[in-house]
């Protein structure tokens, strides 16, 4: 199949809304990364996003509303909690996992009784939402194991040939997947995101737990609480190892090892004084520039042929634990002091 790839006028939006109802799939932009969209109530078409991802079945998909009067349609009995969390954070880089209504396709929760459910910002996905006039599962729109996608390029070099259309519209703003809170029993973030565990907290005005998966490997048997935790996932082909330590101690370390088809992963104020090949992301003091490279870089290091790569760490406050989360998974947990 030709997989077109569109700019997002009003009519191409409406011709993607159209496909979308007859069961086929299409990326769209979100401003976290992009999605691979499909009828969440369609039960044929979602099992397709696993096909042509190569997902595993196991791991449940979010359901994506443009506005409140559709999360009745996937969710049941809300608690409170979640409208407050709608209010602060919705539309925005925030998914909820609630109890699940009957109208979701078994597929997208993957059997669980849970549903996690978000209202992207992106204006694009949201009319798509819109005009569908359905919610719509939407995973990462990359092959299983490689790194989300935060262009439509990225989609095309993952997907061409197995969707018929992808929404064009730019760069992810955000860059790194959506904060996923679980708000069935304590609340609990299963997965960090751009929307901080501290941004939660304050909402809710109570504590908020972090699963143990998102700085740790799961132990052999151990269950997720979301699947998605379990795979080695944005994995780059090169093997990566993330540096700790302090920006001298990095670009020392990196010296040292710099042998052939050695990399650094670093922040753009060490580029220079690195004495190997270097790709960057973001700046040293704002994660949410490092959320917005992190992706792309990973990408990057591919393209270039990187074997090996040492990745300076970022801190791990606020919109960091994401930037490290997903760096962990890349660097498939190590870790080295320096
Ligand atoms: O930002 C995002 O969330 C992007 C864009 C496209 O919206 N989507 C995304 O979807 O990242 P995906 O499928 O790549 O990641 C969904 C994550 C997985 O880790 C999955 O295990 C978890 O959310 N998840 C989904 N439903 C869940 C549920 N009912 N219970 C626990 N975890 C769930
Ligand atoms: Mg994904």
């Amino acid at each position: 199949m030709e997989t077109q790839r569109l700019l997002p006028s009003a009519q191409n939006i409406a011709y993607a809304a159209e496909l979308l109802r007859k069961g086929n799939l299409a990326g769209i932009p979100t401003e976290t990364v992009y999605g691979l969209a499909a009828n969440a109530l369609d039960e044929e078409a979602v099992k397709n996003i696993f096909v042509v991802k190569g997902r595993p079945q196991d791991n449940p998909l979010i359901a994506h509303i443009a506005d409140m009067d559709m999360l009745p349609i996937v969710a049941n009995d809300i608690p409170q909690e979640a409208y407050l969390l709608a209010e602060a954070f919705w539309p925005g880089p925030l998914t909820m996992v609630l109890p699940r209504s009957r109208n979701v396709a078994d597929v997208v929760c993957a059997g669980l009784a849970t549903v996690g459910v978000r209202m992207p910002s992106h204006k694009v996905a949201r009319e798509v939402i819109r005009a569908a006039g359905v919610p719509l599962a939407m995973p990462s729109a990359n092959l299983s194991g490689s790194p989300s996608p935060t262009t439509a390029y990225h989609v095309y070099t993952d997907l061409q040939g197995k969707i018929p259309l992808i929404l064009d519209g730019g760069a992810s703003e955000v860059g790194v997947e959506s904060t996923v809170v679980s708000l069935v029993g304590k609340p609990t973030v299963l997965r960090p995101g751009f929307v901080t565990v501290q941004q939660i907290e304050e909402v809710l005005g109570r504590k908020v737990e972090v699963a143990e998966a998102v700085l740790h490997p799961l132990a052999k048997g151990e269950k997720a609480a979301s699947p998605g935790m379990m795979y080695k996932h944005y994995a780059p082909k090169a093997e990566i190892t993330i540096l700790q330590g302090s920006a001298d101690a990095y670009v020392q370390y990196v010296n040292d090892h710099a042998e052939q088809d050695v990399w650094a992963l670093c922040f753009e104020s060490e580029k220079e004084r690195i004495q190997a090949p270097a790709v960057t992301y973001g700046d040293e003091d704002d994660p949410a520039s490092q959320a917005a490279a992190l992706f792309n870089a990973l990408r990057l290091l591919d393209d270039k042929g990187a074997r090996r790569v040492y990745a300076h760490a970022p801190l791990l406050d606020g919109v960091g634990l994401a930037v490290y989360n997903r760096l962990l998974r890349a660097a498939s947990f190590r870790v080295l002091e320096v």
